[in-house]
Protein backbone atom coordinates (compact mmCIF):
# COMPACT_ATOMS: atom_id res chain seq x y z
CA UNK A 1 0.00 0.00 0.00
CA UNK A 2 1.28 3.65 -0.84
CA UNK A 3 2.38 5.34 2.52
CA UNK A 4 -0.38 8.23 2.71
CA UNK A 5 0.94 11.96 1.62
CA UNK A 6 1.25 14.08 4.49
CA UNK A 7 -0.39 17.42 4.77
CA UNK A 8 -0.49 20.91 6.95
CA UNK A 9 -4.09 22.61 6.54
CA UNK A 10 -3.69 26.11 7.13
CA UNK A 11 -7.33 27.29 7.03
CA UNK A 12 -10.04 29.57 8.49
CA UNK A 13 -13.86 27.83 9.01
CA UNK A 14 -15.58 28.94 7.38
CA UNK A 15 -18.36 26.69 5.41
CA UNK A 16 -16.17 25.43 2.54
CA UNK A 17 -13.37 25.02 4.94
CA UNK A 18 -14.74 22.97 7.28
CA UNK A 19 -15.96 20.64 4.11
CA UNK A 20 -12.31 20.48 2.74
CA UNK A 21 -11.10 19.28 6.26
CA UNK A 22 -14.09 16.31 6.52
CA UNK A 23 -12.45 15.43 3.38
CA UNK A 24 -8.90 15.48 3.71
CA UNK A 25 -9.72 14.46 7.36
CA UNK A 26 -11.29 11.31 5.89
CA UNK A 27 -9.08 10.40 2.77
CA UNK A 28 -7.69 7.41 3.08
CA UNK A 29 -5.02 8.66 0.77
CA UNK A 30 -3.98 11.21 3.40
CA UNK A 31 -2.96 12.00 6.75
CA UNK A 32 -3.43 15.49 8.32
CA UNK A 33 -0.30 16.29 10.53
CA UNK A 34 -1.51 19.52 12.06
CA UNK A 35 -4.37 22.31 11.17
CA UNK A 36 -3.29 25.62 11.51
CA UNK A 37 -5.96 28.61 11.85
CA UNK A 38 -6.08 32.44 10.89
CA UNK A 39 -8.20 35.15 10.78
CA UNK A 40 -10.37 35.61 7.38
CA UNK A 41 -13.93 33.75 7.15
CA UNK A 42 -14.48 34.54 10.80
CA UNK A 43 -12.17 35.90 13.28
CA UNK A 44 -9.42 33.56 14.19
CA UNK A 45 -11.01 32.03 17.44
CA UNK A 46 -14.14 31.14 16.18
CA UNK A 47 -11.80 29.46 13.40
CA UNK A 48 -10.97 27.19 16.08
CA UNK A 49 -14.16 26.55 18.13
CA UNK A 50 -15.50 25.68 14.26
CA UNK A 51 -12.13 23.81 13.29
CA UNK A 52 -12.86 21.71 16.78
CA UNK A 53 -16.51 20.96 15.63
CA UNK A 54 -15.17 19.45 12.77
CA UNK A 55 -12.90 17.36 14.87
CA UNK A 56 -15.47 16.63 17.52
CA UNK A 57 -17.77 15.27 14.92
CA UNK A 58 -15.37 13.18 12.74
CA UNK A 59 -14.12 11.70 16.74
CA UNK A 60 -10.50 13.27 15.10
CA UNK A 61 -9.23 15.64 18.43
CA UNK A 62 -6.23 13.57 18.00
CA UNK A 63 -4.84 16.24 15.76
CA UNK A 64 -3.10 19.22 16.86
CA UNK A 65 -4.91 22.60 16.28
CA UNK A 66 -2.92 25.96 16.07
CA UNK A 67 -3.75 29.42 16.61
CA UNK A 68 -2.51 31.66 14.27
CA UNK A 69 -2.98 35.15 12.85
CA UNK A 70 -5.83 37.62 14.38
CA UNK A 71 -5.52 40.28 11.69
CA UNK A 72 -3.66 40.52 8.51
CA UNK A 73 -0.18 42.10 7.66
CA UNK A 74 -1.26 45.77 6.82
CA UNK A 75 -4.63 45.92 6.13
CA UNK A 76 -7.52 46.14 8.48
CA UNK A 77 -9.76 43.05 9.19
CA UNK A 78 -12.43 42.51 7.25
CA UNK A 79 -14.46 39.01 7.31
CA UNK A 80 -16.62 37.05 5.46
CA UNK A 81 -19.65 36.65 7.77
CA UNK A 82 -21.90 38.24 5.60
CA UNK A 83 -21.33 34.84 3.44
CA UNK A 84 -20.07 32.29 6.55
CA UNK A 85 -22.46 33.51 8.99
CA UNK A 86 -21.74 35.43 12.26
CA UNK A 87 -20.60 32.20 14.11
CA UNK A 88 -18.32 31.61 10.73
CA UNK A 89 -20.65 27.74 10.47
CA UNK A 90 -23.97 28.95 8.66
CA UNK A 91 -25.49 30.56 11.82
CA UNK A 92 -25.66 27.09 13.79
CA UNK A 93 -24.03 27.70 16.74
CA UNK A 94 -22.84 24.78 17.57
CA UNK A 95 -21.96 24.06 21.09
CA UNK A 96 -19.04 22.07 21.93
CA UNK A 97 -19.25 18.69 24.17
CA UNK A 98 -15.87 20.16 26.07
CA UNK A 99 -13.16 23.23 25.99
CA UNK A 100 -10.18 21.98 23.59
CA UNK A 101 -7.28 23.61 23.93
CA UNK A 102 -5.37 24.56 21.31
CA UNK A 103 -1.11 24.31 21.30
CA UNK A 104 0.64 26.31 22.65
CA UNK A 105 2.89 27.69 20.54
CA UNK A 106 1.44 30.12 17.76
CA UNK A 107 0.67 28.62 14.41
CA UNK A 108 3.52 30.87 12.72
CA UNK A 109 5.81 29.85 15.06
CA UNK A 110 4.70 26.00 14.51
CA UNK A 111 4.84 25.91 11.17
CA UNK A 112 8.40 27.62 11.03
CA UNK A 113 9.72 25.06 13.34
CA UNK A 114 8.47 21.92 11.23
CA UNK A 115 10.21 23.36 8.21
CA UNK A 116 13.36 23.41 9.59
CA UNK A 117 14.45 20.43 7.80
CA UNK A 118 13.00 18.90 4.62
CA UNK A 119 9.70 16.84 4.88
CA UNK A 120 7.40 15.24 2.88
CA UNK A 121 5.04 17.37 4.15
CA UNK A 122 2.66 19.05 2.44
CA UNK A 123 0.66 22.96 3.01
CA UNK A 124 -2.67 23.64 1.49
CA UNK A 125 -3.85 26.72 2.51
CA UNK A 126 -7.28 27.69 2.36
CA UNK A 127 -7.26 31.08 3.66
CA UNK A 128 -5.93 34.20 3.60
CA UNK A 129 -1.88 33.61 3.55
CA UNK A 130 -0.60 35.64 6.59
CA UNK A 131 0.06 32.74 8.49
CA UNK A 132 2.36 31.35 6.23
CA UNK A 133 3.64 34.71 5.46
CA UNK A 134 4.87 35.31 9.43
CA UNK A 135 5.79 31.84 9.26
CA UNK A 136 7.92 32.42 6.00
CA UNK A 137 9.24 35.74 7.97
CA UNK A 138 10.66 33.62 10.84
CA UNK A 139 12.14 30.67 8.70
CA UNK A 140 12.62 31.42 5.15
CA UNK A 141 13.57 27.96 3.93
CA UNK A 142 10.10 26.94 4.72
CA UNK A 143 8.85 26.38 1.11
CA UNK A 144 11.56 25.12 0.10
CA UNK A 145 11.69 22.26 3.14
CA UNK A 146 7.96 21.51 2.21
CA UNK A 147 6.80 18.96 -0.52
CA UNK A 148 4.14 21.43 -1.99
CA UNK A 149 2.43 24.48 -1.52
CA UNK A 150 -1.21 24.72 -2.97
CA UNK A 151 -3.19 27.79 -2.11
CA UNK A 152 -7.18 27.93 -3.04
CA UNK A 153 -7.27 31.84 -3.77
CA UNK A 154 -6.61 34.23 -6.94
CA UNK A 155 -8.52 34.06 -10.41
CA UNK A 156 -7.03 33.92 -13.93
CA UNK A 157 -9.67 35.20 -16.43
CA UNK A 158 -12.55 34.61 -13.77
CA UNK A 159 -14.22 37.94 -11.79
CA UNK A 160 -13.60 38.49 -8.63
CA UNK A 161 -16.10 37.69 -5.59
CA UNK A 162 -14.78 40.56 -3.14
CA UNK A 163 -14.38 43.17 -6.33
CA UNK A 164 -14.34 42.57 -10.22
CA UNK A 165 -11.08 41.83 -9.90
CA UNK A 166 -10.20 40.14 -6.38
CA UNK A 167 -10.94 36.98 -4.92
CA UNK A 168 -11.70 36.94 -1.10
CA UNK A 169 -8.60 35.04 0.68
CA UNK A 170 -6.14 37.57 -1.38
CA UNK A 171 -8.10 40.42 -1.07
CA UNK A 172 -8.31 39.81 2.96
CA UNK A 173 -4.40 39.73 3.15
CA UNK A 174 -3.25 40.93 -0.32
CA UNK A 175 0.22 41.89 1.15
CA UNK A 176 0.54 37.96 2.53
CA UNK A 177 -0.61 36.56 -0.66
CA UNK A 178 2.39 39.23 -2.27
CA UNK A 179 5.11 38.25 0.40
CA UNK A 180 4.37 34.37 -0.19
CA UNK A 181 4.34 34.30 -4.21
CA UNK A 182 7.30 36.33 -3.82
CA UNK A 183 9.48 34.61 -1.44
CA UNK A 184 7.84 31.41 -1.18
CA UNK A 185 11.06 30.05 -3.21
CA UNK A 186 8.74 27.09 -4.73
CA UNK A 187 5.80 27.27 -7.29
CA UNK A 188 2.39 28.30 -5.73
CA UNK A 189 -0.57 25.90 -7.17
CA UNK A 190 -3.22 28.21 -6.95
CA UNK A 191 -6.53 26.82 -7.30
CA UNK A 192 -8.15 30.33 -7.74
CA UNK A 193 -11.89 31.09 -8.99
CA UNK A 194 -11.91 30.17 -12.86
CA UNK A 195 -12.03 26.18 -11.61
CA UNK A 196 -13.32 26.61 -8.24
CA UNK A 197 -17.03 28.30 -9.60
CA UNK A 198 -17.24 25.19 -11.40
CA UNK A 199 -17.92 23.41 -7.96
CA UNK A 200 -21.51 23.92 -6.87
CA UNK A 201 -23.17 21.83 -4.69
CA UNK A 202 -26.80 21.97 -5.32
CA UNK A 203 -30.00 20.85 -3.39
CA UNK A 204 -29.97 17.70 -5.29
CA UNK A 205 -26.02 16.42 -4.43
CA UNK A 206 -27.55 16.88 -0.57
CA UNK A 207 -31.16 14.67 -1.59
CA UNK A 208 -28.66 11.92 -2.74
CA UNK A 209 -26.22 12.33 -0.23
CA UNK A 210 -28.75 11.97 2.37
CA UNK A 211 -29.65 8.21 1.11
CA UNK A 212 -25.81 7.48 1.50
CA UNK A 213 -25.07 8.77 5.20
CA UNK A 214 -27.80 10.73 6.87
CA UNK A 215 -25.74 11.82 9.72
CA UNK A 216 -22.87 13.62 7.50
CA UNK A 217 -25.34 14.84 5.25
CA UNK A 218 -27.39 16.56 8.50
CA UNK A 219 -24.53 18.70 9.07
CA UNK A 220 -23.85 19.49 6.03
CA UNK A 221 -26.79 20.58 4.92
CA UNK A 222 -26.68 23.01 8.64
CA UNK A 223 -23.55 24.66 7.45
CA UNK A 224 -24.80 25.27 3.93
CA UNK A 225 -28.04 26.44 4.22
CA UNK A 226 -26.98 29.91 4.88
CA UNK A 227 -24.62 29.56 2.27
CA UNK A 228 -27.60 28.47 -0.36
CA UNK A 229 -29.25 31.65 0.50
CA UNK A 230 -25.96 34.27 0.22
CA UNK A 231 -25.79 32.29 -3.15
CA UNK A 232 -29.12 32.77 -3.95
CA UNK A 233 -29.10 36.77 -3.20
CA UNK A 234 -25.68 37.76 -4.72
CA UNK A 235 -25.08 35.42 -7.65
CA UNK A 236 -28.90 34.20 -8.48
CA UNK A 237 -27.86 30.09 -8.24
CA UNK A 238 -29.28 27.32 -6.42
CA UNK A 239 -26.33 25.95 -4.83
CA UNK A 240 -23.65 26.89 -3.38
CA UNK A 241 -19.64 26.95 -4.76
CA UNK A 242 -17.76 25.27 -3.06
CA UNK A 243 -14.12 26.52 -3.08
CA UNK A 244 -11.82 25.02 -0.39
CA UNK A 245 -12.53 20.72 -1.23
CA UNK A 246 -11.30 21.16 -5.04
CA UNK A 247 -7.43 22.31 -3.71
CA UNK A 248 -7.42 18.65 -1.27
CA UNK A 249 -8.95 16.80 -4.51
CA UNK A 250 -6.24 18.53 -7.17
CA UNK A 251 -3.59 17.66 -4.53
CA UNK A 252 -4.89 14.11 -3.80
CA UNK A 253 -4.91 13.74 -7.84
CA UNK A 254 -3.79 16.79 -9.81
CA UNK A 255 -4.71 15.33 -12.84
CA UNK A 256 -8.52 16.41 -12.53
CA UNK A 257 -7.17 19.82 -13.13
CA UNK A 258 -5.06 21.62 -15.47
CA UNK A 259 -3.11 25.07 -15.81
CA UNK A 260 -0.22 26.07 -16.64
CA UNK A 261 3.20 27.61 -15.11
CA UNK A 262 3.32 31.40 -15.04
CA UNK A 263 4.85 34.52 -12.56
CA UNK A 264 2.20 35.81 -10.58
CA UNK A 265 2.22 39.41 -8.69
CA UNK A 266 -0.41 40.28 -6.29
CA UNK A 267 -1.92 43.84 -6.05
CA UNK A 268 -1.70 45.11 -2.48
CA UNK A 269 -3.48 48.51 -3.00
CA UNK A 270 -5.82 50.88 -4.91
CA UNK A 271 -9.21 49.54 -6.74
CA UNK A 272 -7.32 46.34 -8.02
CA UNK A 273 -6.12 45.17 -4.47
CA UNK A 274 -6.06 41.66 -3.98
CA UNK A 275 -5.71 40.68 -7.32
CA UNK A 276 -3.85 38.30 -9.09
CA UNK A 277 -1.40 39.37 -12.10
CA UNK A 278 -0.47 36.49 -14.10
CA UNK A 279 1.73 37.15 -17.00
CA UNK A 280 0.79 33.84 -18.93
CA UNK A 281 2.38 36.17 -21.84
CA UNK A 282 5.94 36.73 -20.20
CA UNK A 283 5.66 40.55 -20.34
CA UNK A 284 7.59 41.04 -17.49
CA UNK A 285 10.12 37.87 -18.66
CA UNK A 286 10.42 36.51 -14.75
CA UNK A 287 10.73 33.02 -13.70
CA UNK A 288 7.33 31.43 -12.91
CA UNK A 289 6.77 31.39 -9.32
CA UNK A 290 3.32 29.54 -9.65
CA UNK A 291 1.20 27.11 -11.34
CA UNK A 292 -2.51 28.07 -12.22
CA UNK A 293 -5.21 26.05 -12.81
CA UNK A 294 -7.76 26.64 -15.67
CA UNK A 295 -9.65 23.72 -15.84
CA UNK A 296 -11.26 21.27 -13.49
CA UNK A 297 -12.99 17.06 -14.49
CA UNK A 298 -15.59 18.43 -12.28
CA UNK A 299 -17.60 14.89 -12.41
CA UNK A 300 -13.72 13.43 -10.88
CA UNK A 301 -14.12 16.17 -8.13
CA UNK A 302 -17.49 14.69 -7.07
CA UNK A 303 -17.07 11.34 -7.18
CA UNK A 304 -13.78 11.04 -5.18
CA UNK A 305 -15.32 13.99 -2.69
CA UNK A 306 -18.80 11.98 -2.41
CA UNK A 307 -16.83 8.87 -2.13
CA UNK A 308 -14.73 9.87 0.36
CA UNK A 309 -17.00 11.89 2.70
CA UNK A 310 -19.81 9.51 2.79
CA UNK A 311 -17.67 6.30 3.31
CA UNK A 312 -19.15 5.13 0.11
CA UNK A 313 -17.63 2.89 -3.17
CA UNK A 314 -16.16 4.69 -5.68
CA UNK A 315 -18.13 2.30 -8.38
CA UNK A 316 -21.48 3.01 -6.60
CA UNK A 317 -21.44 6.70 -6.21
CA UNK A 318 -19.70 7.08 -10.33
CA UNK A 319 -23.09 5.24 -11.39
CA UNK A 320 -25.04 6.90 -9.38
CA UNK A 321 -24.01 10.67 -10.47
CA UNK A 322 -23.74 9.69 -14.04
CA UNK A 323 -27.08 8.22 -13.86
CA UNK A 324 -28.29 11.26 -11.97
CA UNK A 325 -26.16 13.72 -13.76
CA UNK A 326 -24.87 15.18 -10.70
CA UNK A 327 -21.21 15.41 -11.77
C1 LIG B 1 -12.43 31.66 -0.45
O1 LIG B 1 -12.86 32.66 0.47
C2 LIG B 1 -13.56 32.09 1.52
O2 LIG B 1 -14.78 32.72 1.72
C3 LIG B 1 -13.74 30.63 1.22
O3 LIG B 1 -13.60 29.86 2.39
C4 LIG B 1 -12.65 30.33 0.23
O4 LIG B 1 -11.45 29.93 0.85
C5 LIG B 1 -13.17 31.84 -1.74
O5 LIG B 1 -12.96 33.10 -2.26
CA1 LIG C 1 -11.37 29.36 3.21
Amino acid sequence: MTPKQKIIIDCDPGIDDSLALIYAIKHPKLQVVAITVTAGNSPVELGVKNTFTVLELLNRLDIPVYQGASHPLSREFVSAQDTHGMDGLGENNFQLKSDYAVQEISAQQFLANYFEKKRQTSIIALGPLTNIAQALDLNPSLGKNCYRFISMGGSYKSHGNCSPVAEYNYWCDPHAAQLVFDKLGKKVEMVGLDVTRSIVLKPNHLEYMRRIDEEMTDFIRKITRFYFDFHWKYEHIIGCVINDPLAVAYFVDSSICTGFDSYTDVVTQGIAMGQTVVDHYDFYNKKANSHILTQVETNLFWIDFLTVILNAQKSLISDDLNFLKLG
